[in-house]
């Protein structure tokens, strides 16, 4: 593995990188020359995702060349064989970013032999950055932070979202939605995976579920979340798979209620609507 010294070191590392990529995302705000659209109807990409990305890779290799990257826009930069992978989304919330909604982020996130191990998810526009290791702790600024202490979700706010495929599939989780926002205080729908991770493990959400994710959306939040005392599993409880794209992150009180409610509704027949 590696040693909590040597973490810390790399830590320091990646926040000052995730700060240099947020620099690119402040300079392109409300000054962006092209959107362009990728695979589905509203998958933007613009200039800020581009020289973001470029930005960090470049930097993830001098610091750590014999490790390979995972990232949104390039995908994986060699064939090196590693324990450690770098998971890099220069722009979490492109969406947002394109109509200037502040709720954006890089993520930077690093595995160790498949497990997510730490974690830097840094909006520029609001100034918070959160940073996590495994057995070191999440923190927001550099305070400590902790999932909520919420028990029913009654009392609880959620977060969740819907991937561009929504329109392909009906595996779109609108009847998930509409279920929760009667059962719950209330749905955020934010636009930034990896932010809404960060808010379940800093105590503002209480849980977080969604499908249609990619590896760059989860990576550093999972750390985040669990280092912050909170779970994150597939629906079924089952380990997350940053393949399966399904991810529920919920402080620890209600982790069953919502798998629960998940798969009663997956056994239902699929509906588009509420
Ligand atoms: C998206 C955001 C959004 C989520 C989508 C993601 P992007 O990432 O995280 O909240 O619902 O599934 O693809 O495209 O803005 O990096
Ligand atoms: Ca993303
Ligand atoms: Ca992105």
């Amino acid at each position: 593995m590696i040693s909590p010294d040597s973490l810390s070191q790399w830590m320091r590392t990646v926040v000052g990188i995730a700060q240099e990529g947020g620099e690119v995302l402040k300079k392109f705000w409300g000054h962006l020359p092209a959107i362009q659209e990728k695979n589905f109807p509203g998958d933007l990409v613009t200039e800020a995702d581009r020289q973001s990305e470029e930005l960090i890779l470049r930097a993830l290799q001098q610091n750590f060349p014999a490790y390979p990257i995972l990232a949104e826009e390039s995908g994986l930069s060699s064939q090196l064989s590693s324990d450690f992978i770098w998971i890099v989304d220069p722009l979490d919330g492109t969406t947002n970013y394109a109509h200037q909604y502040p709720m954006v982020a890089i993520s930077i996130g690093l595995l160790y032999q498949g497990e997510p191990i730490l974690g830097v998810i840094y909006n520029p526009l609001t100034a918070e950055l959160y940073t996590a290791a495994k057995g070191l702790g999440s923190k927001l600024n550099g305070r400590s932070i902790q999932v909520s202490a919420i028990p029913s979700l009654k009392d609880s706010l959620l977060a969740t979202g819907f991937a561009y495929d929504r329109r392909e599939t009906p595996d779109n989780n609108y009847a998930e939605f509409c279920h929760f926002t009667h059962l719950t205080q209330g749905v955020r729908r934010a636009g930034a995976a990896s932010l809404d991770l960060a808010y379940v493990a800093c105590g503002r959400l209480d849980g977080y579920w969604e499908r249609g994710l990619k590896p760059w959306d989860m990576a550093a939040g999972i750390v985040l979340v669990r280092e912050a005392g909170g779970w994150v599993s597939d629906y079924d409880l089952n380990p997350v798979n940053l393949q399966s794209g399904r991810i529920l992150a919920t402080n620890p009180l209600l982790q069953q209620a919502i798998s629960q409610e998940l798969l009663a509704l997956r056994s239902k027949k699929p509906s588009s609507n509420c």
